[in-house]
């Protein structure tokens, strides 16, 4: 057996820990399985004197990222640290320009800079690995890039976030208010150092813009991914949903179409009797499309730290046994550009809940800026004063309250540019007393 591969590990948090843990347990079994023992023996972060419940007696401290990237005693760099400036990119530039293959699980980083990252491993012949970036322990980043390379793919989506998807399921199952459920996310360990990132859908287009570039051979664009994220959400949204056989997820989907490739972020009605209406708490669950395979869906554990931890290790493993792959599946030189997809022609179906004055008329008058745009509706309910929505019988023209009313409308498949315009002509007619709430619907 070679020289043991020494590993620099900058980030001692979730999921660094559970990272050393996991070498140290399965040292045998891994040495077996890659032909070439690894040992930690460098690490950094920011406190020194933090007890992390490991030992880490025999590896070097090191005060500062980019001289641990660097060190003379580390093959390979594992960056996880997170934020996709500052240190984490300055080791993680510093590491491949030393010529140190690098693992990460930083998919802000490489949302961020990825293209320029992956030209910098390809020029220094060193391996760039980021499975645990996606989706946590779910191994979408080899089955897209290694297992799927024969395949036109035309679609992706899923739900890339298990921070938003437990919040969401414990909101709607257990009617628990979205802060208590962004705390306990927080206490487990599966939300970002800033959990914004998670709830306001941007920890999702990182994942999203990654995938694309993967599906669709082009150069990762994530600036443009079109962002909703949950916090918009009421309970009201959750217990309407229910009631009319919808469940809401956050979805990341990137989709080929005739103009360029759609990619979007935002919280998504889907039929409760779908797959991915079934993916509960921190589970993630990823679908590809491909012209040979078909569609194919992955799920599993979308973040914490042995989640995590089992997708950074794995692709240590790769690194020992010499597995080498263009990071993001074939030369930068040879990814495409990228071209987007207009939002305003998204085609689908979309819930509005409108709080709708009482007034006569008021009905009436958002049915005709619905029908000037071309819009069918599907259904009309109407909040009484039972709790619950129920269809309206009588075409809108309830009986004058002094509250505003709440009113859902389900439409048929139209398009985001008819919607947006329906939806500010009944704003600007005065016969609704808030924002319009809407949410897309997917019918997966
Ligand atoms: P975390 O618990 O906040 O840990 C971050 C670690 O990095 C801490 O040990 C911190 O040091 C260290 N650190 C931060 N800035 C540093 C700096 N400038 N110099 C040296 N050390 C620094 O984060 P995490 O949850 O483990 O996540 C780490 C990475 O994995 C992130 O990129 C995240 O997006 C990604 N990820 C996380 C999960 C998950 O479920 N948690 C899943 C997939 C991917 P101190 O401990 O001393 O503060
Ligand atoms: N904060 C992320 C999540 C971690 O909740 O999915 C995994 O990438």
């Amino acid at each position: 057996m070679s020289n043991p591969l020494k590993l620099g590990l900058a980030g001692l948090g979730t999921v660094g820990v559970s990272v050393v843990k996991r070498l140290a347990q399965l040292e045998n079994e891994l040495a077996t399985a890659s032909g070439r023992a690894m040992r930690v023996t460098a690490v950094t972060a920011r406190s020194r004197d933090k007890d992390r419940g490991v030992d880490l007696s025999a590896c070097e401290w090191f005060d500062d990222p980019v001289s641990l990237a660097t060190s003379e005693d580390v093959d390979v760099y594992v960056e996880l640290m997170g934020g996709d400036s500052g240190a984490a990119e300055e080791s993680v530039r510093a590491a491949l320009a030393a010529g140190k293959h690098v693992v990460t699980a930083n998919k802000a980083l490489l949302a961020k800079h990825g293209n320029e990252l992956a030209k910098l491993a390809e020029d220094n012949g060193v391996m760039l690995n980021f499975e645990a970036a996606v989706a946590g322990g779910i191994p979408i980043i080899k089955t897209m890039r290694e297992g799927m390379t024969s395949n036109d793919i035309s679609r992706v989506y899923g739900i890339m976030n298990g921070t938003c998807n437990y919040i969401l399921t414990r909101m709607e199952l257990e009617g628990l208010s979205f802060d208590e459920c962004l705390k306990d996310a927080q206490r487990l360990g599966y939300a970002e150092a800033d959990p914004t990132f998670d709830v306001e859908g941007n920890d999702t287009a990182h994942k999203l813009a990654l995938l694309t570039s993967l599906a669709f051979g082009t150069e990762i664009e994530a600036d443009s991914i079109f962002l909703e994220g949950i916090t918009s959400l009421t309970t009201d949204d959750i217990r309407a949903a229910d009631e009319l056989g919808f469940r809401i997820k956050l979805l990341g989907v990137a989709l080929r179409t005739d103009t360029g490739i759609e990619q979007r972020v935002h919280p998504t009605m889907v039929p409760k009797s779908s797959a991915i209406a079934q993916i509960s708490g921190v589970t993630n669950a990823v679908a590809v499309d491909g012209d040979a395979v078909g569609s194919i869906t992955m799920s599993g554990p979308g973040a914490g730290g042995d989640a995590t931890a089992s997708a950074v290790v794995a692709d240590l493993v790769d690194v020992a046994r010499d597995f080498k792959v263009y990071p993001l599946g074939r030369p930068v030189g040879e990814l495409k550009p990228y071209v987007r997809a207009k939002m305003r022609a998204h085609e689908g179906g979309y819930y509005i809940r409108l709080s709708v004055n009482d007034r006569p008329g008021a009905f009436a008058s958002i049915a005709h800026r619905m029908a000037e745009q071309d819009i069918s509706l599907e259904s009309i309910v109407q909040r009484r004063t039972n709790g619950h929505f129920t269809k309206t019988d009588d075409g809108g023209s309830a009986k004058a309250s002094e509250k505003p009313q709440a009113v859902v409308l389900i439409t048929y498949e139209t398009t985001e540019k008819a919607i947006r315009m329906a939806l500010k002509q009944i704003e600007e007619d005065g016969h609704i007393a808030a924002t319009p709430q809407m949410i897309r619907i997917e019918r997966l």
